[in-house]
């Protein structure tokens, strides 16, 4: 009967009638299921200095959400951090560079909460050297170590680590973002941090870099295997996100009910003119459109670079939280497949005004953002439960 009605009223009135079906069957709206979202409530009942900062840190900002986190707290004092060599990207992240960027960001949000409760870190990058370029090399050497020190100054951004997310919407195209938001957005940076925060909100500039995102994304979109990749990591519903809390989780009515009437398939990429293809290339031309501005992290590319940029990426989008600015990843055009070659070359040239990294000292872009308003509330993501990171 659910897919009677859904043939029947093709068209604009398919969503309503699907959406009623599943709202008449008492599913919730688009926000996820409480247990998936528990982290955002810090670290309840936990009282190690240590297990607290960590369960803050485990609410970072990471590529598709995979939380490629491993701490070890066997060491009095010390943090441990290795990486979950079974939740990265070989497709779109075929050198590891954003998962890394991922524990820069979870290396951050750490450093602020351990300072927030009085503790300094010594942060000490790949103490047994990085890891290899291949991520099929990739071996179990730490990422970091952190050492507790006696005094930690608190940092006002650590007020924001449970408020933020990433809007993954349209921003309000009728509110610009002011040249000082951006200005106050970038001085967001530590003192003599390696790495540099830059961005426009400048009109001229807009133009061709949402044209940027725009045709980067189609890459990705068109390309089987990327796209695959995504799919993979898709939780459709209350049931499938309770069961991973990890990937890109989808529960709005209209998913819901495409997947509910079976008709989202995942075994091959959306057919070109099919829902879920008109629907995924909406999400990002609409993206890509409404960008009112842009931010982006930029320095060198060594392994300890691609952390540093994640450190830097976590207090950029803390003290948007702060400003009420949205900031979303962009990454398409970073990414280094072959079929993205000339976008990764373009990013350069247009934000960077020069050619496309050739070798690890040369300048990179490590993050794109767009930034803007956005037009509603964002929802928290899952994050999977504590004790799943920790080696105790
Ligand atoms: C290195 C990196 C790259 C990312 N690239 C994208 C991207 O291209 N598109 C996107 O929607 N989100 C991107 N994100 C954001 C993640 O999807 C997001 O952090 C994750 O889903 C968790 O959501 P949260 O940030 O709201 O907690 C990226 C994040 C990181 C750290």
């Amino acid at each position: 009967m659910h897919r009677r009605n859904f043939i029947r009223l093709a068209g604009g009135g398919t969503i309503a009638a699907a959406t009623g079906t599943l709202a008449a069957c008492g599913v919730a709206g688009p926000h996820y299921p409480a247990e998936a979202v528990e982290a955002w409530q810090g670290p309840v009942g936990e009282t190690e200095v240590r297990r607290r900062a960590v369960a803050y840190a485990i609410t970072a900002p990471n590529p598709h959400n995979l939380q490629p986190w491993v701490v070890d707290l066997r060491e009095d004092g010390v943090i441990t951090l290795r990486t979950d060599r079974e939740r990265v990207l070989p497709h779109t992240d075929p050198l590891g560079r954003q998962i890394l960027i991922g524990h820069g960001a979870f290396l951050e949000l750490l450093v602020l909460a351990l300072a927030q409760q009085g503790a300094g870190s010594e942060v000490q990058l790949w103490p047994q050297g990085p890891l290899p370029e291949a991520l099929t090399a990739w071996d179990d050497r730490p990422v970091a170590r952190v050492t507790l020190q006696p005094a930690g100054q608190p940092d006002p951004l650590f007020a924001q680590v449970l408020q933020r997310r990433t809007p993954k919407s349209d921003f309000d195209t009728a509110r610009p973002v002011a040249p000082e938001v951006l200005a106050a957005l970038l001085a967001s940076q530590r003192p003599g941090a390696p790495l540099q925060a830059g961005g426009t909100v400048d009109d001229a500039r807009l133009g061709p870099l949402r044209a940027l995102c725009w045709e980067s994304a189609q890459v990705e979109l068109l390309t089987p295997r990327t796209m695959m990749e995504s799919i993979h990591l898709t939780r459709v519903g209350p049931s499938e996100i309770l069961r991973h809390r990890d990937g890109i989780s989808l529960n709005s009515p209209f998913v819901r009910a495409v997947a509910a009437l079976g008709m989202f398939d995942r075994t091959a990429p959306p057919a070109e003119g099919s829902a879920a293809y008109e629907s995924a290339m909406g999400r990002f031309e609409g993206h890509s459109r409404t960008a009112m501005g842009f931010v982006w992290i930029a320095g060198g590319n060594t392994r300890a670079d691609q952390v540093q940029a994640g450190r830097a990426y976590a207090r950029l989008q803390l003290r948007a939280t702060a400003l009420g600015v949205g900031m979303h990843p962009m990454s398409q055009a970073l990414q280094e497949f072959a079929e993205m070659a000339p976008h990764y070359e373009r990013v350069h040239q247009l934000v960077l005004g020069r050619p496309a990294p050739r070798s690890a000292d040369d300048a990179t872009v490590q993050m794109f953002c767009r930034i803007g308003y956005p037009q509603g509330e964002v929802p928290a993501t899952p994050r999977r439960p504590l004790a799943q990171f920790v080696r105790a």
